[in-house]
């Protein structure tokens, strides 16, 4: 157990260097297989995810090894096609994998990645495409066994953007036989970071940010080396702490234009923001007022993994803040938690509404989730008084030596393992 210990109420001042992008190194990690390749990743955080992705590596046979935030993976070697549940229920994303295995070899056979606490997270959305593409699918509800004995180009329309899907959809594509068309494809930086890096090991693919990915099969094999993107998700956690302790931060070494809603909502609170190409620096005087209408949507629209930081943000902001969350069901579990503090929030189905408080309190909490958790230290960093937050290793799954970079900006916190 991870136990956070906060004292409350300090301004945060200073520069931080964010971290790299989870989200990116996932995909990419598991893209290293789909040809025998030597791959050399930098800027990949050293987090609980990335470190299950490497293991599900080597046990399909590759070298996988990272130094600090260096990756080096050589899958020329390769022996296996199946994922086991112990490895599989450790990281969510690990379904990634099934296009990664289907463009290597054909054969895929994985566990159902666990319910999960963000709501259903169905993958029928991957399983349809990659059945499109001439991959036969059997699952008995827990495990998954796909085969191809080649699969084939084919028009994909994704009747929602998820992000998931069309990563193992262009995993898959890259060694099938022909033209893959992905409409209403997701259009995160993220999508084109992986695309940055199929390129780079040889794969013809093209469109990434905008909502139709081409992908054209051949046979890559090619060194690839290639710099993780900056963590958008931190930049907006880290920038949400600031604005909520009052103070002024500058982070260094992100992309401004990947977390532009969460600044445009932070600015609207009251926040000065001066973006400056790879350095943002916000300063918070003092109490926020509340924004108006928050609605997350797949990118560019508002991010769902920013929004419980930045309600974690407004509980002190004067009126009333009004947050739709569209992108998952289940999404406001750190609310109750919130409320232990002295937060005044209102939850009905997707809707939720903060209605700003004077104070908050610190007291003891439990994380729930990964962006949850975030959420509850960014609560205890403006609450006054100690918050102890007590995390099963939620945070630590998303968020690099966090308690150092926040102490380096003047937060007292303190991580006991
Ligand atoms: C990725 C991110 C996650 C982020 C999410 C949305 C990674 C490792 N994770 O998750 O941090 O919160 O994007 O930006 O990159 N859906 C279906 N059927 C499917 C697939 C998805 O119904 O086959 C639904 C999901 O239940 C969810 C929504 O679509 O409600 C979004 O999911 P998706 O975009 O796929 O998210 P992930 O790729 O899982």
């Amino acid at each position: 157990m991870d136990i956070w210990h906060i004292r409350g109420g300090r301004r945060l001042e200073g520069a931080c260097f964010v971290q790299g992008s989870k989200n990116a190194s996932l995909p990419i990690i598991a893209a290293s297989v789909i040809c025998p390749a030597r791959t050399e990743l930098m800027n990949v955080p050293q987090l609980k995810d990335v470190d299950a992705a490497l293991r599900i590596l080597r046990h399909l046979g590759c070298v996988a090894e990272q130094r600090k935030n260096d990756v080096y993976i050589d899958s020329t070697y390769f022996s296996c096609s199946a994922i086991p549940h112990s490895l599989m229920e450790e990281m969510r994303s690990s379904v990634i994998f099934m296009g990664a295995l289907l463009a290597r070899c054909g054969e895929a056979r994985l566990s159902l990645p666990g319910g999960c606490q963000l709501g259903k997270r169905p993958i029928d959305l991957h399983l349809s495409a990659l059945r499109q593409m001439g991959a036969e699918i059997e699952e008995d509800g827990q495990e998954i066994y796909c085969k191809a004995r080649k699969l084939h180009g084919a028009e994909i329309s994704l009747p929602f953007a998820s992000v998931g899907a069309t990563e193992n959809i262009m995993l898959a594509a890259c060694t099938a036989k022909g033209k893959t068309l992905i409409h209403g494809a997701a259009r995160e930086p993220e999508i084109v970071a992986l695309q940055d890096f199929l390129c780079s090991l040889g794969a013809d693919v093209t469109g990434a940010g905008t909502d139709t990915v081409v992908i054209d099969g051949m046979r890559p094999q090619k060194h690839a080396v290639c710099r993780i993107i900056p963590d958008r998700i931190v930049a907006s956690t880290i920038a949400c702490a600031a604005a909520a302790c009052g103070g002024k931060v500058e982070l260094r070494g992100v992309i401004p234009e990947h977390f532009s809603t969460v600044l445009y909502f932070l600015n609207k609170s009251g926040c000065d923001i001066m973006s400056k190409n790879r350095t943002v620096s916000i300063s918070s005087q003092g109490r926020l007022k509340a924004p108006g209408h928050i609605s997350t949507q797949p990118y560019p629209g508002f991010p769902t993994d920013a929004q419980p930081v930045l309600m974690a943000a407004l509980l002190k902001a004067e009126g009333c803040t009004r947050i739709t969350e569209n992108i998952f069901e289940n999404r406001y579990r750190q609310a109750s938690e919130l409320r232990r503090l002295g937060a005044d929030i209102v939850i009905e189905g997707r809707e939720a509404e903060i209605w700003g408080v004077e104070c908050l309190r610190g007291t003891s909490l439990n994380a729930t989730d990964l962006r949850g958790g975030a959420a509850m230290l960014i609560a205890g960093l403006a609450a006054d008084g100690e918050t102890v937050v007590f995390d099963d290793g939620h945070i630590g799954r998303g968020y690099e030596r966090f308690d150092v970079r926040l102490r380096a900006i003047g937060a007292d916190i303190f991580l006991e393992y």
